[in-house]
């Protein structure tokens, strides 16, 4: 009896060891199994946005690892970076290692990056070409019905203005989408709203109709409550976390996430855009639908 005892003591502490081992082997994989809200309807345009990457910490790469894993499950075909894609250096090391290993399987699987110029960018990052910029610090790209527009609001000068009214004004794409670094509308507590651009691209974007706005620079998830007819989306933590920084009780809050970083899932579908926004440990902390405005 006493050896089988300690046969079965033997036997409990090998499966319980390798059970830690394993354990800890997968300690950097999402924690909740994922699971998709999106409807991952036939035709549908899907993509991801992410921003204030630029660290290449170590939570950026898992965050970027909870982004491939999502990608089995809804094939996303592009990404829009809101901005700060780089802290600090900008040689080619930090390149690979703030931007091309951390999202190296997705690089590889021909996802491609559309990137936006934060406050820490250098304007010669519209030179790279895995930012598909083109040489230009603010530019329009299209998928299916869906225009989208990069901005710099860094420099919100008369020339990018001009351009905005140029392009938009002309544009007769179902859906027209804007992405920025800058937030119009935040409940930051230590930015908050970035008034000089929202007085700038507010009434352009009434104007001509824009959608959805995408923006950063604050590192947490923000949806905004729809302002003059506009839903904004602060999606700023993507390498970087400032903890409970969203303030309680603001007024402009729909939904807010600061407790970890994060990364938003979005499928466009004829008149509703589908939004699923995920964290570094794989579970859904927002979702839901906004139908296009009306023109
Ligand atoms: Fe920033």
């Amino acid at each position: 009896m006493k050896r089988i005892n300690i046969f079965l003591l033997g036997l409990s502490l090998f499966l319980s060891g390798f059970h830690v081992g394993t354990v800890s082997g997968q300690e950097n994989k999402p924690q909740s199994t994922p699971t998709l809200t999106l409807p991952r309807a036939e035709g549908s345009i899907k993509f991801l946005a992410i921003g204030d990457t630029g660290t290449g910490s170590k939570q950026q790469n898992e965050l970027a690892r909870v982004m491939v894993d999502y990608r089995k499950l809804f094939p996303y075909e592009f990404v829009i970076m809101v901005g700060d894609n780089m802290y600090g250096g900008e040689k080619p090391a930090d390149f690979k290692a703030k931007f091309e290993d951390p999202y190296r399987a997705l690089l590889d699987q021909g996802v491609k990056f559309y990137a936006s110029l934060g406050n820490h960018d250098e304007s010669n990052q519209r030179f790279y070409d895995l930012f598909n910029m083109n040489g230009e610090e603010y530019y329009r790209f299209k998928k299916g019905d869906a225009a989208f527009y990069a901005l710099n609001s860094n420099y919100m000068d008369k020339r990018q203005i001009k351009w905005m009214e140029d392009e938009l004004g002309k544009d007769a794409t179902k859906w027209k989408i804007a992405f920025l670094h800058h937030p119009p509308y935040s409940s930051g507590a230590k930015h908050g709203s970035s008034s000089g651009v929202r007085e700038v691209v507010e009434p352009l974007f009434i104007k001509h109709g824009v959608d959805v706005v995408f923006t950063g620079h604050e590192h947490f998830y923000e949806r905004i409550k729809p302002q003059k007819g506009i839903t904004y989306f602060i999606t700023g933590a993507g390498g970087k976390l400032r903890p409970g920084d969203v303030k309680d009780n603001s007024p402009l809050t729909a939904k807010a996430f600061d407790k970890d970083m994060s990364f938003m899932l979005v499928e466009i579908s004829k008149d509703t855009m589908h939004f699923q926004v995920i964290s570094r440990t794989g579970e859904t902390v927002d979702s839901g639908s906004i139908l296009r405005r009306e023109r």
